[in-house]
């Protein structure tokens, strides 16, 4: 039994559809969730500014005795995890291999899309981990830069968000893939919208459900689960944004209120 939280962190808000999973997986743990809400976006910066902001988060989170670490990011996970690992003596836990690992599996014709910000396509992590799986894939990837706009935004069903998805998806649909893996925290909330944008032949892979249970497994092999009382979550931010409110109860469904930190202190 270990009764410390999970610690979880994203550049901002889009590492509440991972919370989401932890909580659904493990509804007995406590979580603090920490969003870079005055740095993000972090899918635009260089590999050595994610890599530093990353630090800072995990310090924070360690600072509030946590047991594991979940980067909730993809940009981070694709850049920075090696880099994390080394520095902090704590359970890490990234989303692009539960997500690569899960694509492998899924694929029937070997022909997988991954879509996501540019720092993350261009860490090239997510084909490099796909193809260590199973070396016959062909991973076709695409940044996708609008998306976390629209999705902060709201605009799940927007018109707007069809275009762009029909812009940005039709390269990967001329492959002829038929898994596609949500290698970005804020896409599960433009789940609808990519699904019929890809089609009911396409699969959607969510890295996010993949790394909850990968948690899991690690917590209970290691007798690492919390026991007690439930719940008890807390949530902080480097900048008060309406987003985050909006985002929050999109993706947990509870009304959180967040504090405010400064993360440049860790
Ligand atoms: N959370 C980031 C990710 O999953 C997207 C937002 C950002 O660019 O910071 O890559």
């Amino acid at each position: 039994m270990d009764n410390r939280p999970i610690g979880i962190f994203d550049s901002g808000v889009g590492g509440l559809t991972v919370t989401s999973r932890v909580i659904n997986e493990l509804p007995c743990e406590k979580i603090v969730y920490f969003g870079d809400t005055a740095r993000v976006p972090y899918g635009s910066k260089s590999k050595k500014t994610v890599t530093k902001f990353a630090m800072q988060d995990v310090r924070f989170l360690l600072s509030k005795n946590v047991k594991a670490v979940v980067i909730a990011c993809n940009t981070v996970s694709s850049n920075s995890i090696e880099d994390l690992k080394k520095e902090f003596d704590i359970p890490i836990f990234g989303v692009v291999e539960p997500g690569a690992k899960q694509a492998a599996n899924v694929t029937k014709n070997t022909n997988v899309g991954v879509i996501a910000t540019a720092g993350t396509i261009r860490s090239g992590a997510y084909e490099r981990a796909i193809k260590q799986f199973n070396s016959n894939i062909s991973v076709y990837s695409k940044a996708c830069p609008l998306f976390v706009p629209l999705a902060e935004e709201g605009w799940w069903n927007d018109k707007i968000t069809y275009l762009t998805a029909q812009k940005y998806i039709s390269g990967l649909i001329d492959k002829k893939i038929d898994t596609i893996v949500l290698g970005c925290t804020h896409y599960p909330l433009l789940r609808k919208c990519i699904e019929e944008t890809v089609g009911p032949d396409v699969s959607l892979v969510d890295p996010a459900y993949e790394t909850a249970v990968a948690l899991k497994k690690y917590l209970f092999k290691n007798n690492m689960l919390r026991e007690g009382q439930c719940g008890g979550h807390e949530f902080y931010v480097s900048d008060i944004t309406e987003t985050f409110e909006k985002i929050c109860f999109e993706a947990l469904k509870q009304k959180y209120d967040a504090k405010l930190i400064n993360i440049e202190e860790y």
